[in-house]
């Protein structure tokens, strides 16, 4: 397994592979990988002749007041885990590598970016879609990799790579859940015992929503309203617990299309995501 620092190095591997007319698999990571990254690579390896990760906290998807500085590093176990699923390249750079002083280009975000995460973490999809587009510029692979965990994050995505004529294909993959239903996150490292137990309430609330459907209820309100009192005595705070369209993450009364209930919420500082597709 090859550990690369230089974005020229990591542009002539992938490019040397796809001129070769390998298949390459790309899984952007921030590294503290756990079993939903590692789902990603499995995807790849399979899929793919070839499987490139990358492991980078990207400043520029933090808010001021978020968990850049103590977001978990672990690349020691991170560079076992990738080698022991056969990935071929780890590109693994560093800040001033990728922001250089003078950076300032970013892209723009989609109507997607909007609503839901865009509303409590403004500027987090511009700082995400920087990265990823640098990402696919540096290492032009075949097929990208995203975990539905992220809901908005593949959504958004997807639209760009539509939007600005990306030639790479996204392929978005299903949640990794630990037994007992929590979503896996590098952040749940972050709950104490009595947060764990508590975290469990975002899954419950989406099963809430999955049982209320299969009963036959069709209006938003009462399905948002279910996951809310879940939800309540459990987090501490919630940012929004909304079913939308999962095509543009807008707006519905009633559920007459794809739909996709998504929460977010804080337990203890540790603020969670989750979210569950609607079968209609
Ligand atoms: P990170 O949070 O490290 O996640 C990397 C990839 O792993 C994302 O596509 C995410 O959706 C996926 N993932 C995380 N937990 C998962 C789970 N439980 N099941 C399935 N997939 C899971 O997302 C980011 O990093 C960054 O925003 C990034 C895209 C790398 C840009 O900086």
């Amino acid at each position: 397994m090859k550990i690369v620092e230089s974005t020229h190095e990591a542009y002539a591997h992938v490019n040397h592979w796809r001129m070769e007319g390998q298949s390459v698999g790309l899984i952007p990571t921030m590294g503290a990988l756990h079993e939903g990254h590692y789902s990603l690579v499995r995807q790849s390896v399979t899929d793919c002749d070839l499987t490139v990760a990358t492991i980078f906290v990207n400043p520029t998807q933090f808010g001021p007041d978020e968990d850049l500085e103590r977001y978990p590093r672990t690349l020691e176990a991170d560079l076992a885990g990738l080698r022991e699923l056969g990935t071929d390249l780890v590109f693994v750079p560093t800040k001033e590598t990728l922001y250089p002083p003078g950076f300032s280009t970013y892209v723009d975000e989609p109507d997607a970016a909007a609503p839901l995460e865009g509303e409590f973490r403004p500027g987090h999809f511009r700082g995400v879609m920087t990265i990823v587009m640098k990402l696919f510029q540096i290492l032009p692979a075949t097929i990208a990799y995203f975990g539905q965990k992220d809901f908005q994050q593949v959504t958004v995505i997807r639209r760009m790579v539509e939007d600005l004529n990306v030639p790479i294909r996204v392929v978005g993959c299903p949640t990794v859940r630990e037994q007992d239903g929590l979503a896996m996150s590098s952040r749940n490292r972050y709950l104490t015992q009595e947060q764990r137990k508590r975290a469990l309430c975002l899954n419950r609330a989406l099963s809430a929503v999955s049982r209320l459907l299969d009963d036959g209820e069709r209006q938003v309100a009462k399905l948002e309203n279910a996951m809310r009192e879940v939800l309540d005595g459990e987090t501490d705070s919630i940012d929004y617990a909304r079913v939308v369209d999962s095509m543009h993450l807008q707006s519905l009364e009633t559920v007459d299309r794809p739909a996709v209930a998504l929460i977010a919420a804080q337990v203890g500082t540790t603020r969670l995501i989750d979210n569950l597709m609607l079968e209609r």
